[in-house]
């Protein structure tokens, strides 16, 4: 497949170097700066299967869009996109904002940015995906031989199988959490694991996984 990952971050370049490892997906950084030095330390570190073009191009030939950027970019970046009619995003954006508390979600009851993010890709199918667990665990999702757990959440039935296995490939214990409105849900979950991660002393190196009876 096809991968457009816009930004390069600590999501994005994590996922990319992931999916071309595990499943051979070739990847399109989609950046402002493709030439950056940190870009192109990056793209050597993945080989061949990378390559990094302004966001436009490489929305415009991937068959799935993975949106990796902060939350307050978001918008800007969906509208530099282009005509993104038809494709399929992954959307691994949290609505954060710093408060007197330190980092907590700027909405949530009554919308999510998972909805936001479908209201400004007019035409595309938006999944609520990749933003429950710290990048460090999208490399290696699997603890002890257990996989960890990670949703995703959208309304196109006809394409949501295409994603499941796109994040299964990563390595996840993968469950459909629902329509996009879900999307409140998965960002209330991301934030819990934010909180212990940062706030309550749990550190990074954790996920959340499922047990069955
Ligand atoms: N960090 C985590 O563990 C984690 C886990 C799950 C979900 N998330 C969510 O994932 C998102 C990214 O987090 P991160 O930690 O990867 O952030 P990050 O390391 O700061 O990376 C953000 C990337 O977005 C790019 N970007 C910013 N504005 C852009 C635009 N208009 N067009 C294209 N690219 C743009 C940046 O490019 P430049 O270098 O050009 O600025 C950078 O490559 C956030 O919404 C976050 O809440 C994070």
């Amino acid at each position: 497949m096809k991968l457009a990952i816009i930004g390069a971050g600590n999501v994005g370049g994590t996922l990319g170097a992931a999916w071309a490892r595990t499943a051979g997906h070739e990847i399109l950084f989609g950046v402002r700066n493709p030439g950056a030095d940190k870009t192109q330390a990056l793209l050597a570190s993945i080989g061949a299967k990378a390559r990094a073009v302004a966001p436009a191009e490489a929305a415009g030939s991937a068959d799935f869009i993975v949106l990796t950027m902060p939350w307050p970019q978001t918008e800007a970046a969906i509208r530099s996109l282009g005509n993104i009619a038809g494709k399929i995003i992954l959307d691994a954006t949290n609505p954060l904002v710093v408060g007197p508390d330190g980092l907590g979600l700027e909405i949530g009851h009554s919308i999510s940015a998972g909805e936001k993010v479908q209201g400004w890709a007019k035409g595309a199918s938006v999944f609520k995906t990749l933003n429950t667990t710290g990048f460090a665990n999208m490399a290696e999702p699997i603890f002890h031989g257990v996989r960890s757990i990670m949703f995703v959440a959208g309304d196109d039935s006809t394409n949501k199988p295409k994603v499941i296995e796109l994040v299964a490939d990563l390595g996840f214990d993968v469950v459909d959490a629902g329509p996009l409105r879900n999307a409140r849900l998965l960002e209330a979950h991301a934030m819990l694991w934010i909180d212990l991660a940062l706030k309550r002393g749990l550190g990074r190196d954790w996920a959340f996984a499922r047990l069955r009876r």
